[in-house]
C-alpha cells in the first residue's frame, strides 16, 4: 500500500470487512504486545497483577466454592489468570494465538511446576476438549468476534463444560462498544511501538455502524522511513444485556448472571465491561 491508497480509500469500512483484529499472532506484534501485558503501570493488555489476584480469589471462592477443577481459559495471553488459578489447586488448559505470550506462559509454569497447558491456537479453530468446570473468556475479547464466529466459540465452550460447568464471559457493554467510535480520527508519531521497532505514524479512523451495530477501527501504519503503509482494522460487536442472555440460552446455557466485575463488586467495576457467568 502507498499513502494514495490513504487517500483514495473507501468510506466507511464494513466491519470485519478489512480484518477482524489487531495482529495480535504476528510474531513481532506479539513481543511487543508481552512487554504492554506484562507493564504493571497500566491495564492495557492485561490488568496490573494485583487487580488480577483479585479476580481470581473471587473466581475461585465465589465461582468455585474453593473445590479443585479443570480450566480452560480462551484467550489466556501470557497465563497471567491460568498461573494464579493452578496455585490454588485447579488444573488449567489455555488456549492464545499470540506466540510471545503462549513461549512466555509455558516458562512460567515450567518454571513453577504449575499443572497448566499452554496451547498455540485460534480459538475460533481449536478442538478444546472436554470436561472442564470453568471456561474464561475474559478481558473484552468476546466481542471482537462476528456473529458466526461468537456462536461458534459459546456452543464449543458448552460442549467443552461438564454439566453444571460454568462460562465465564467479560464482555464490553453495548454503551462502551459504541463509544469505541469516538474520536472519529487521530494520529500520533512513534519513535516505536506495538506495530513497529521502527518509527512509524499511526492513522486511527473509528466508525460506528448503526446497522450492524459495530464499531470498526481501521488503522494506517507509515513507516516513517520507507513511507510504506500497512493497514489494520478490528471491530467490536455491541450487545444489548438481552442479546447476550438470548445468545448464551440459544446456546444451550441457563442460569445466567450479570455481575459488575470480575470481583462481583460494583466497587472494582471497569469502565465498559461488566461480567456474565451461565450454567451448562
Ligand atoms: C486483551 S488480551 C487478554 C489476555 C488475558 N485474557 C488477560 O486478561 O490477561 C486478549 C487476548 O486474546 C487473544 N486472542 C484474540 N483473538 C484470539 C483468537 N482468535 N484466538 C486465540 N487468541 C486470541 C490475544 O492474543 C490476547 O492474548
Amino acid at each position: 500500500m502507498r499513502i494514495l491508497d490513504i487517500v483514495n480509500r473507501m468510506g466507511p469500512p464494513l466491519p470485519w470487512a478489512e480484518g477482524d483484529n489487531i495482529p495480535w499472532n504476528d510474531p513481532e506484534f506479539s513481543e511487543q504486545m508481552l512487554k504492554e501485558h506484562l507493564c504493571h503501570d497500566h491495564d492495557h493488555a492485561s490488568r496490573r497483577l494485583a487487580t488480577i489476584d483479585q479476580q481470581v480469589k473471587w473466581i475461585h471462592h465465589e465461582l468455585l466454592n474453593c473445590i479443585p477443577t479443570r480450566i480452560l481459559d480462551l484467550g489466556c495471553g501470557p497465563g497471567l489468570f491460568a498461573n494464579l488459578l493452578s496455585k490454588l489447586g485447579h488444573s488449567c488448559v489455555c488456549i492464545d494465538f499470540s506466540p510471545a505470550s503462549i513461549t512466555y506462559a509455558k516458562e512460567q509454569a515450567l518454571k513453577e511446576n504449575l499443572p497448566c497447558k499452554y496451547l498455540l491456537n485460534d480459538i475460533r479453530e481449536a478442538n478444546y476438549g472436554d470436561n472442564f468446570g470453568l471456561i474464561l473468556l475474559i478481558f473484552g475479547e468476546f466481542n471482537s468476534f462476528n456473529n458466526k464466529d461468537t456462536k461458534n466459540i459459546v456452543t464449543k465452550a458448552y460442549n467443552a463444560l461438564q454439566d453444571n460447568g460454568i462460562l465465564l464471559l467479560e464482555p464490553h457493554t453495548f454503551e462502551a462498544v459504541k463509544e469505541m467510535a469516538e474520536p472519529r480520527s487521530s494520529w500520533s508519531a512513534k519513535k516505536k511501538g506495538l506495530f513497529s521497532l521502527r518509527p512509524y505514524l499511526c492513522l486511527e479512523e473509528r466508525y460506528w455502524d448503526a446497522i450492524v451495530r459495530a464499531s470498526t477501527t481501521r488503522y494506517y501504519i507509515l513507516d516513517g522511513v520507507t513511507g510504506d503503509v500497512m493497514r489494520y482494522a478490528q471491530t467490536a460487536q455491541a450487545y444489548t444485556n438481552e442479546e447476550y442472555l438470548t445468545l448464551l440460552s440459544d446456546c444451550g446455557f441457563s442460569d445466567i448472571t450479570f455481575f459488575p466485575s470480575l470481583t462481583g463488586s460494583v466497587k472494582e467495576i471497569q469502565k465498559g465491561l461488566q461480567v456474565i457467568t451461565a450454567k451448562k
